[in-house]
C-alpha cells in the first residue's frame, strides 16, 4: 500500500484546546489530537504532520507550499478564519489538493456569523460538531478519497 502524505492544519486558538470553553471544545489538548490523527495515519498508511498557526499568512504558506511538496491531502480546521478568509481559500484553490474542512463543534448550530464558511464549496466535505471525532473521521474520508484517486 502506497503511503499518503497528509497535511492536518489548525487555525487561531487550537494551542489552547483542552483550556478553551471545554464544553464546546472537549478537554483533549491539540498535542493529544495530532498524537492520535498520526497514530490513525500510521493505521490508514499515511503520514500525517501537523502545524498550528494563530496567523493566517502562516497558513496560506503552507497551503501554497503543499502544491509542490508532495502532500495529497490537507485536513484543515482553520478555526475563526473559516468564516472570513478569502486569503486561505485563494490559496486551496490554488494548491489543488483535496481538502476537508473540520470543526469540532456544530458551526451551524453557533452564532450566524459562524454558518458561513468561506472554503465549504471548494473542499470535498465538511465535518462539524462531533468534537475530536470530526478530525479522525476527516482523515479516514480523505485517505479514503485519495486512494480511489
Ligand atoms: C471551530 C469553530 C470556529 O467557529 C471557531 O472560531 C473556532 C473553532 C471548531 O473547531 O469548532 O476557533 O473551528
Amino acid at each position: 500500500m502506497n503511503i499518503v502524505h497528509i497535511v492536518v492544519l489548525h487555525g487561531p486558538n487550537l494551542n489552547l484546546l483542552g483550556r478553551r470553553e471545554p464544553e464546546k471544545y472537549g478537554t483533549q489538548t491539540l498535542f493529544e489530537i495530532d498524537e492520535g490523527l498520526v497514530a490513525l495515519g500510521h493505521e490508514l498508511g499515511a503520514a500525517v504532520t501537523t502545524l498550528q498557526s494563530n496567523h493566517e499568512g502562516v497558513l496560506v504558506d503552507r497551503i501554497q507550499a503543499s502544491r509542490d511538496d508532495g502532500t495529497q491531502g490537507i485536513l484543515l480546521n482553520a478555526a475563526a478564519y473559516t468564516h472570513t478568509s478569502i486569503a486561505i481559500r485563494d490559496a486551496l484553490v490554488f494548491c489543488e489538493r483535496p481538502t476537508v474542512e473540520v470543526h469540532l463543534s456544530n458551526i451551524h448550530a453557533r452564532e450566524p456569523f459562524r454558518h458561513r464558511s468561506m472554503f465549504a464549496d471548494v473542499c470535498i466535505g465538511q465535518i462539524t460538531g462531533l468534537g475530536v471525532e470530526s478530525y479522525r473521521l476527516g482523515l479516514r474520508g480523505l485517505v479514503a478519497h485519495l486512494r480511489r484517486g
